[in-house]
């Protein structure tokens, strides 16, 4: 049946990449506890209201040998993703455009199978009931008995403050629904309004100050997402526990988050049963102030491990964020964070994966002890180290002919600055030289001719071959 445009259609949702959604992170959470996961490398993933599908086409881009299907209820979307897909003739991701309740019937029947890893990101605190019970109900559908589903919303109780917002800005503007009026000035004017709340007064209580500075960090956002996310139609924050209940009359149960922070409840020695997991992880909500979730489920029964246990370290990687630095003997930062590691050996384990990123370094060799493991998870909760399912996928050298995976130049192609690595990161090039270069990877030329091609480019100055390559090399960008 055809599908008609959606209020995404006309104001459009910026595509975007989830690092935390990928098949490979899932995969290393899922043994971090315990459990058998499906290889990402040739694993099968669905993603339901991805919107254009770039999160799912950057993957596939990756990992050649997976198959990913994205659906979205968004006509333009998906036409935009379709063509993507086709001006860089990438065989292993469909884009379509499937209402969620129709799919959880009889789509996933064409779909060829059940699935790995099943991705909802940013859909269910924004759709009505029916459309939340059908994402569950399509999710129990399709995936595979030892599959991990993700699921990200907005939480309670932070969703009360977003909720305070919120309602300051429908009531000024005079409606309740995002589909009155011009959609890009109620946005124009809701960033307005945030940004005069926005500035502190000499006379606020603690609560205004902390409301006001809410409010700044929304003013920072994208127009079009502000647009989406705070004034839609629908706006449907949830406790953890009630969303493990709703997920759990669909055959799914709770795992743990898929962002750093609280992958584990419990300490080495004590029985917790997952009753109480969900009982933990929803007091430290109430106590934290949480706002927004990405919780994974699996299949009833599978016994995941509540507590840590080292050994299950022997089938994991580890890596490190992009722009770690050690400063110091025991002194490392990021962003503008500096922080202490006291352990010696760990210290310098640090170091190594910072001087081989974007390698990823088994973690047996490292985590052999308990206190080990222990820092380990400590750091990992932190953001500060990642844990991984599978070895980088792409060249750590450029080789004879390097390349750079046929997504990334169609990007270049389309005027396209906000690019992808392929461990998943966004990463902005605004630059034309770079891009440029970039586009002459297509694995067809040698150094030689790559070198010739930038000289008659006019921009050898800017920086030279080797360098380039070395430096793309770092980054993530070049594939095998
Ligand atoms: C907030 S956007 C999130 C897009 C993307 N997942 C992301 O996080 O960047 C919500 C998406 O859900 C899609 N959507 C809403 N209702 C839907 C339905 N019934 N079936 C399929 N997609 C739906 C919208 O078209 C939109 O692309």
């Amino acid at each position: 049946m055809p599908h008609g445009p959606t209020v995404y259609d006309e104001v459009q949702y910026p595509s975007a990449l989830y690092r935390t959604t990928h098949p490979e992170h899932l995969a290393a959470i899922a043994r971090l506890h315990g459990l058998g996961a499906a290889d990402p490398r040739r694993a099968r993933v669905l993603e339901i209201a991805g919107g254009d599908g770039l999160n799912v086409m950057a993957m596939a881009a990756a990992l050649p040998d997976a198959q990913f299907v994205n659906i979205d209820l968004a006509p333009s979307a998906i036409a935009r993703g379709q063509q993507l897909a086709a001006a860089c003739g990438l065989a292993n991701a469909r884009i379509e455009v499937a209402d969620v309740i129709a799919a959880a019937e009889t789509c996933a029947d064409d779909w060829g199978g059940a699935f790995d890893y099943v991705i909802a990101h940013g859909l269910y605190a924004w759709v009505p009931p029916a459309v939340q019970r059908a994402t569950l109900r399509l999710i129990d559908r399709v995936l595979a008995p030892e599959g991990v589903a993700y699921i990200s919303y907005n939480a309670m109780p932070g969703g009360y403050l977003r909720m305070a917002l919120r309602d300051m800005l429908l009531y000024e503007m005079g409606d309740t629904t995002e589909d009155a009026g011009n959609d890009e000035d109620r946005a124009r004017q809701a960033m307005a309004i945030l940004g005069d709340y926005g500035r502190d007064r000499d006379s606020d209580t603690l609560e205004q100050a902390a409301l006001r500075r809410m409010a700044r960090r929304m003013t920072d956002k994208d127009l079009h997402f502000l647009f989406h996310d705070e004034l839609g139609a629908v706006y449907d924050p949830k406790a953890l526990h009630r969303i493990v209940a709703e997920a759990g009359a669909h055959n799914l149960a709770y795992l743990t988050e898929a962002q750093p922070g609280g992958l584990f409840h419990g300490m080495p020695g004590e029985a917790l049963d997952d009753d109480a997991v969900v009982r933990r992880a929803q007091i430290a909500d109430y106590r934290d102030l949480c706002f927004f979730h990405q919780s994974l489920f699996v299949r009833p029964g599978r016994a995941p491990l509540r507590v840590p246990d080292w050994r299950v370290f022997e089938t994991l990687l580890a890596g490190v964020p992009a722009g770690l630095a050690r400063t110091g003997p025991r002194e490392f930062k990021m962003a503008n964070n500096t922080f202490e590691i006291g352990d010696a050996t760990l210290a310098d384990f640090m170091e190594l994966m910072i001087r081989r990123a974007p390698a990823r370094l088994p973690l047996a060799a490292f985590a052999q002890s308990p206190e080990h493991g222990e820092a380990i998870l400590r750091l990992v909760d932190r953001g500060i180290l990642e844990l991984h399912s599978l070895p980088f996928p792409g060249a750590l050298d450029a080789g004879e002919r390097p390349r750079a995976n046929a997504l990334l130049r169609a990007l270049i192609a389309q005027g396209e600055t906000r690019l992808f690595t392929l461990d998943h990161r966004a990463i902005a090039i605004d630059e034309e030289g770079p891009r440029l270069f970039l586009s002459l990877l297509d694995g067809s030329r040698d150094r030689a001719e790559l070198t010739r091609e930038w000289e008659r480019s006019g921009r050898p100055e800017q920086t030279d071959v080797t360098s380039a390559l070395r430096q793309f090399a770092r980054a993530g960008m070049l594939s095998e």
